[in-house]
């Protein structure tokens, strides 16, 4: 890192964007929201951020203010930027041409995309090139609190949990790589470098996009989805998404196939939502029905895959509704 303070343009200024920037002022860096119009405002007045910890009721919020505010291209161009942050999902990313536009007035900077669908970082290459491109893992959760009427856990404003051990991977070239990874752990945030964050993460993701799908024909209820045959039944699409990252990244999917077993499941949810600080289940709906179109793209793209490479995805085509989008290329 120079002496200088890094200059970061955060992309969205959501549930992952305001812990990003926590994190990266906390590091002293210069943070600096890109947001949407109808965002600004929000954005300029601040944000309320709670961490949540394991037996910790009611943290104090820590507020979010005095980070920059711009919402057009023109205005990025101003500014050298060191490093730009994608803090939205893969369906936002590749809605319109704004990717193209920010890549035009950002100069040299690094990019950080954090985005889950498999083929987000070679769409992303057509615009940025790879070796100014680092890909990231988000391992936080992080919502709109309180996620329910009356819950008294944290806010208004937005909470977020870094469950203990987790380590937020991250990889790219070395040179663009440590400047990102030391103002991280400067900050606060547990950053590690990972060869490839795309196979790292593409079983994990795979395996998610199939529980979710299969949590949202239950209703959301853990109950309902932990029953015999919805849980047969989502578990089978989840074994046909996790080939299918196998067969994409070169990632071996075998010991998450050997824990995609109803016990495995039923033993997991029951220590994570003893453990966890939030609601897991509301957690699950609320995120999970926000970022529904991004799910059902990631679907999509698995079931696209595995067919052209002629492995079984029946049981993810079951779970998909039939008004899911393909990606945009
Ligand atoms: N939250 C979590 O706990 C968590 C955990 C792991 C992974 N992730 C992943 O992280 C990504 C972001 O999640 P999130 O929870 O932060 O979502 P979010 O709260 O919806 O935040 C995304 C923000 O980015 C904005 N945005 C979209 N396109 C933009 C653009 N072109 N320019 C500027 N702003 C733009 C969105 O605006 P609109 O409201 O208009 O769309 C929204 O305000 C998703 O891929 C999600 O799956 C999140």
């Amino acid at each position: 890192m120079t002496t200088e303070q890094p200059r970061v343009l955060l992309v969205g200024a959501g549930a992952v964007g305001q812990v990003f920037a926590h994190y990266l002022r906390a590091a002293g860096c210069a943070v600096t929201f890109f947001v949407k119009p109808k965002y600004a405002a929000e954005a300029q007045k601040g944000f309320a951020l709670y961490e949540l910890k394991i037996r910790e009721r009611a943290p104090a919020p820590r507020p979010l203010s005095g980070v920059g505010v711009l919402t057009s291209e023109r205005e990025v161009q101003k500014t050298r930027w060191d490093q730009v942050w994608l803090c939205m999902s893969s369906t936002a990313l590749r809605a319109g041409d704004w990717v193209k536009k920010l890549a035009a007035s950002t100069g040299d900077a690094t990019w950080v995309m954090l985005q889950p669908a498999i083929d987000d970082r070679e769409w992303l290459s057509q615009w940025v090139p790879p070796e100014r491109l680092l890909t990231g893992m988000i391992p936080f959760l992080a919502f709109q609190a309180p996620l329910t009427p009356g819950d008294a856990l944290a806010g208004p404003g937005t909470a977020f949990w870094m469950p203990p051990l987790t380590k937020g991977l991250l990889s790219g070239t070395r040179e663009r790589l440590w400047p990102v990874l030391s103002a991280l752990r400067a900050g606060g945030y547990p950053a590690q470098e990972d060869p490839d964050v795309t196979r790292a993460a593409s079983v994990p993701s795979a395996v998610l996009c199939a529980l979710m799908l299969g949590l949202e024909t239950q209703g959301w209820s853990f109950e309902r989805l932990l029953q015999p045959e919805p849980l047969a039944r989502t578990l089978g699409a989840a074994r046909e998404a996790a080939r299918i990252a196998e067969w994409a990244t070169g990632a071996s999917s075998a010991s998450v196939q050997a824990l995609l077993k109803p016990f495995v499941l039923k033993s997991a949810l029951a220590v994570a939502t003893r453990l966890a600080p939030v609601d897991l289940e509301a957690f699950f709906r609320a995120h999970f029905t926000k970022v529904s179109d991004q799910t059902r793209l990631m679907a999509r793209t698995y079931i696209d895959m595995g067919r052209g490479a002629t492995l079984d995805t029946r049981q993810l085509q079951a779970l998909l509704p039939q008004d899911a989008p393909r990606a945009p290329r």
